[in-house]
Order: C-alpha cells, then sequence, then structure tokens
C-alpha cells in the first residue's frame, strides 16, 4: 500500500485554513454539542462537508441518515440536498434530536428533515413494508455498531442502483485492529469490514476521514 500522508499537527492546522467551508450556524450546533458528556458522537465539521459533496455528487434527493443525535450531520446534507428533497432522520433520543431541530428551523431545511423517533430496523422495515424499495439515492450509517449489518441490508434494498451508502467509525479509533479489543460494536464492525471487502453488490472505497467512512455504492 502506497505511503499516507497523516494529516497532523500544522499539516491539520494547513488542511482546516483551506478546505473547510463552514458556517456560523454550524459552528455554534458543533459548540452547543460540546456541553454534553457524549459531545464525542458528533461527525467533524470536515465529514459533514465532504458528506454534502458527495450528496450533490449523485444528485441525492431522498436520503436516510441512522444516527441523528443533535443534528450535525442530517443539517449538512439536509443543505445539500435540492428544495424538494426529504431526509429520513432515525434516532431513539428524542432529547438530543431535540437540540438540533432549532438549528434545522433557523436554516430553513426542517421542511426536509422527516425525523423518526424509534429503533432504526423498525423504521426501515416499514419503508420496506411501504414499498420504498429503490427509491432512495443515499443512506448515512453513525448508530449502535451492533446492528450496521441490519442497517446495511435494509438500506442496500432501500437504495436506487448508483445509489451511495457511507459508514462512520469504521476504523473504531484504530480498536479494529487490537486483538484484544473484542467488545460486541469492535467484533460487529470487524465482521461488516470484512463482509464488505467480497460483497459483489457494491462498489467499494475508504476514506480514512473523522474516524473512517465507508463508501458503499450499490451496483
Ligand atoms: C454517533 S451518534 C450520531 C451522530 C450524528 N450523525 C451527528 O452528526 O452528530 C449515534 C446516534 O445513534 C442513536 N441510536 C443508537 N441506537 C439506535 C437505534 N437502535 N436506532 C436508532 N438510533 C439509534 C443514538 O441515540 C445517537 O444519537
Amino acid at each position: 500500500m502506497a505511503k499516507r500522508t497523516l494529516l497532523t499537527g500544522a499539516l491539520d492546522d494547513y488542511a482546516t485554513a483551506n478546505w473547510l467551508r463552514d458556517s456560523d450556524l454550524k459552528k455554534r450546533l458543533r459548540e452547543d454539542t460540546r456541553r454534553l458528556p457524549a459531545f464525542n458522537m458528533q461527525i467533524s465539521a470536515d465529514q459533514g462537508q465532504f458528506m454534502a459533496l458527495m450528496a450533490r455528487a449523485i444528485g441525492a434527493k431522498r436520503a436516510i441518515e441512522i444516527g441523528v443525535f443533535t443534528g450535525y450531520s442530517a443539517l449538512a446534507v439536509a443543505e445539500a440536498l435540492p428544495a424538494d428533497g426529504k431526509l429520513i432522520a432515525c434516532d431513539v433520543s428524542d432529547e438530543w434530536t431535540s437540540i438540533g431541530k432549532p438549528y434545522w428551523r433557523e436554516a430553513g431545511l426542517d421542511h426536509k428533515i422527516d425525523l423518526r423517533i424509534g429503533p432504526a430496523l423498525d423504521t426501515l422495515d416499514a419503508l420496506l413494508r411501504e414499498g420504498e424499495a429503490g427509491k432512495f439515492d443515499m443512506a448515512f450509517i453513525d448508530a449502535d455498531k451492533t446492528n450496521y449489518d441490519g442497517y446495511y441490508e435494509r438500506c442496500l434494498k432501500l437504495l436506487r442502483t448508483g445509489g451511495l451508502m457511507m459508514f462512520d467509525n469504521v476504523l473504531w479509533g484504530g480498536r479494529i485492529v487490537d486483538p484484544a479489543n473484542r467488545t460486541d460494536d469492535t467484533e460487529a464492525l470487524r465482521a461488516l469490514n470484512a463482509k464488505l471487502h467480497n460483497d459483489a453488490r457494491i462498489d467499494l472505497a475508504l476514506v480514512p476521514l473523522g474516524d473512517g467512512i465507508t463508501l458503499a455504492l450499490k451496483r
């Protein structure tokens, strides 16, 4: 494998200074989230920017998000959807998602975000029952790791051919290669990473941004 340039120290500052396009609203949502003990669950600003670009690149109009937390990734993706676009945003927490709602409203994006509170597997199964298979352009998976495979199989059905799935935390802070780490979350991520490597239903890439993002493009 070719050598990688690691983004640390001054090089990381340079990348942020020259590539990050941020808004006051998004900064405020990040700051608002920082007061929570679980603030670290939020995706990074550069990841949000990347996901928004991917949404535009594939002309996404209908998207799914699994794992909303305080609404940062939903805000970033909804911004990139057309005026009549829709993001079905799944989470189990009323408390956390309520923090994001005023920001979605302020951005004029709340009409694009359809928040579904409840276990995401149930929400996805309901969409499939309602005949929504093949009708989505993009799916972002960023919730409980032990259900990632269940989210994958369901989202693969919900996406159109050429639709894009993105999984967050696939490098798991490096724990993915620590043989002593055998938690359910770690094992679930390892199993999914190995499964996708040989899955002929998708084209595959790793984006080593944040905690690692898998891109799976439905064939
Ligand atoms: C890593 S956070 C998501 C971060 C978010 N994408 C962002 O940009 O800030 C994971 C979220 O998944 C939610 N979650 C956990 N288990 C879930 C489940 N079974 N169904 C739906 N959401 C779940 C949690 O409530 C939490 O808000």
